[in-house]
C-alpha cells in the first residue's frame, strides 16, 4: 500500500505506528464534508485555469460519485491509508485515474482538514440550534398546559416561595435562549475558510480563494495562513457552548430526578424513559435523567481535553491536532441526543397538581409576606424580619401554619396586625402580587409565555 508521503521512504512503516497513526476508523464521518469542500477546490482550480476543464469534470464526476457511495455506506475504510483525505484522494484515483492526481494541487491536508471541520461543525451547530428550538417549543407548550399549578419555589432546597409551574419551566426557557445566543455567535466564527492556507505558509499557484469560500458557503476567509492551519479555537468554544447545554440539562435532570423520587412525588415520569431494577421489582428508575446528568461529565471533559491539547502547540499545525476530533464528535453527538431525549421525555411527564400544591402549604412560604404586610402597617422591614420569625418559631412549638394562626395570635407578637392580614397570606394574593416584570404573578407570566412564543417564531 503506497502512502501518500512514500517517496521520501526507503524502509516501511510499523504496523505499531499505523495503528498510532490511523484516524480513519473515527475521521471517516467526516467523508461528504471532506468531498464537498473537493469538489469546490476541484471547481476552483480548473476556473482558474490550474487543471483543465476536463480534468475539472473527471473529479467533479467521481466525487460526485464516491459522495454517494459513502452515503449508501459500500465504502471500505483502510486504515492503511491513515485519514479520511487519504482514503478518499486513493478511491478517486482509482476511479478516474491520473486527474485524481491533481486534486491535492494547491492544498495541504492541513488546510483541508481544517476546512472539513469548519464545514462539519457548522452544520453541527445548526443540528444544535435546531434542537434545542424544539426543547423550547416542548418546554413552552408544557408550561402553557399547566398555567395555572402553584409549586413551592426552593432556596438552599427548603421550601421558600410559592410560584407558577409555567415561570418555573420558563426558568429552563431562558437558559436555552442563551444558549442559542452562544451557538449563533460562535456561527460566525467558524464559518472562516482555511483553505488555500495549505501546509502553513500559502500556495505559489493562482487560486481565487474567493470563489472557493462562495462555492463552500464560507462567510469570510482566513486572514493569516499560519493562524488558519493551527486554530482550533472554534472547536474549544465548540465543546464549552455543548458544556454549558449539558450543564443545564444536568441541572434541570436533577430536579426530574427528585421531583419524580416518592418524598416529592411532584411529578411521574412514563415508561418510555424510565427503566427497572434487576432485583427490586417495584422500581421505576428516572435512568433518562440520571444518563444526562453522568454524561455531562463527559461533555466537560470533551471540553477540557482540547484545552489540554492545545495549550503547549507551538505554529503551526502539529499531529496532536488529530486528537481534536473525537472529543468534539462525542461532545457533538452527546448533546444532540441529550436534547432529543429531553423532548420527548417532557411530553410523558405527569403533573401531580394536588401534591405540589399540598407542599405549597407547608414550610411557611408566607413568612415574606407577612413581614411585607407588617412594612405597610408601618413596621420596619428589619423588626418586621425579626416578630415573623418569633411567630414561625410559635407556630413551629404549637405545630400551626401560619394561617391557622388566629388574630389574637398573631397580635401576640405584632399589635399592627389586623383582620386583613388573612387575605394577604393567601397564596393566591401572595402570587398577584409579585407582579413586576420578570415575575412569578400569574398576570405577568401569562405576558412572558406571550413573549416566549413570539422570540421562539422569530428565531
Ligand atoms: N488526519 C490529520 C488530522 O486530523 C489530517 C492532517 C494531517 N496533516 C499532516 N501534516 N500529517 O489532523
Amino acid at each position: 500500500m503506497s502512502k501518500l508521503w512514500g517517496g521520501r521512504f526507503d524502509g516501511t512503516t510499523h504496523s505499531l505506528m499505523e495503528k498510532l497513526g490511523e484516524s480513519v476508523s473515527f475521521d471517516h464521518r467526516l467523508a461528504p464534508w471532506d468531498i464537498e469542500a473537493s469538489r469546490a477546490h476541484a471547481k476552483m482550480l480548473a476556473a482558474c485555469g490550474i487543471i483543465t476543464k476536463e480534468e475539472g469534470s473527471l473529479l467533479d464526476q467521481g466525487l460526485a460519485e464516491l459522495a454517494e457511495e459513502v452515503r449508501n455506506g459500500s465504502v471500505q475504510w483502510d486504515s492503511r491509508l491513515e485519514d479520511v483525505h487519504g482514503n478518499i484522494e486513493a478511491l478517486l484515483i482509482k476511479k478516474v485515474g491520473d486527474a485524481g492526481k491533481k486534486l491535492h494541487t494547491a492544498r495541504s491536508r492541513n488546510d483541508q482538514i481544517a476546512t472539513d471541520m469548519r464545514l462539519w461543525t457548522r452544520d453541527q451547530a445548526d443540528a444544535i440550534d435546531a434542537a434545542l428550538h424544539a426543547l423550547q417549543h416542548a418546554i413552552l407548550h408544557f408550561a402553557e398546559e399547566h398555567v395555572q399549578v402553584v409549586l413551592p419555589g426552593y432556596t438552599h432546597l427548603q421550601p421558600a416561595q410559592p410560584v407558577l409551574l409555567a415561570h418555573h419551566m420558563l426558568a429552563y426557557f431562558e437558559m436555552f435562549s442563551r444558549d442559542r445566543e452562544r451557538f449563533a455567535q460562535l456561527r460566525k466564527r467558524i464559518n472562516v475558510m482555511p483553505l488555500g492556507s495549505a501546509a502553513l505558509a500559502g500556495t505559489p499557484h493562482p487560486i481565487d480563494r474567493a470563489y472557493t469560500a462562495e462555492l463552500l458557503g464560507f462567510e469570510k476567509l482566513s486572514a493569516n495562513s499560519m493562524d488558519a492551519v493551527s486554530d482550533r479555537d472554534y472547536l474549544i468554544e465548540f465543546c464549552g457552548c455543548a458544556s454549558l447545554i449539558m450543564m443545564h440539562l444536568s441541572r434541570w435532570s436533577e430536579e426530574i430526578i427528585l421531583w419524580n423520587s416518592p418524598p416529592f412525588s411532584f411529578i411521574s415520569l412514563g415508561d418510555a424513559f424510565t427503566t427497572g431494577s434487576s432485583i427490586m421489582p417495584q422500581k421505576k428508575n428516572p435512568d433518562a435523567a440520571e444518563l444526562t446528568r453522568g454524561k455531562a461529565a463527559r461533555v466537560f471533559a470533551d471540553h477540557q481535553a482540547l484545552l489540554v491539547l492545545l495549550k503547549g502547540l507551538p505554529l503551526t499545525y502539529n499531529r496532536d491536532l488529530q486528537e481534536d476530533k473525537e472529543p468534539v464528535f462525542h461532545a457533538s453527538d452527546t448533546v444532540q441526543l441529550c436534547l432529543s431525549v429531553f423532548t420527548a421525555m417532557l411530553r410523558t411527564i405527569t403533573v401531580r397538581r394536588d401534591v405540589m400544591e399540598r407542599a405549597v402549604g407547608d414550610g411557611f412560604m408566607e413568612a415574606t409576606d407577612l413581614a411585607d404586610y407588617l412594612v405597610y402597617k408601618g413596621v420596619p422591614f428589619r423588626e418586621a424580619h425579626h416578630i415573623v420569625g418569633e411567630t414561625v418559631r410559635y407556630c413551629i412549638g404549637v405545630g400551626k401554619t401560619l394561617t391557622a394562626l388566629s388574630l389574637d395570635e398573631f397580635r401576640r407578637f405584632c399589635p399592627e396586625v389586623e383582620e386583613d392580614v388573612f387575605d394577604a397570606l393567601q397564596i393566591e394574593t401572595i402570587l398577584a402580587r409579585r407582579c413586576q416584570p420578570g415575575a412569578t404573578a400569574p398576570a405577568q407570566v401569562r405576558v412572558a409565555l406571550v413573549e416566549a412564543r413570539k422570540r421562539l417564531a422569530d428565531i
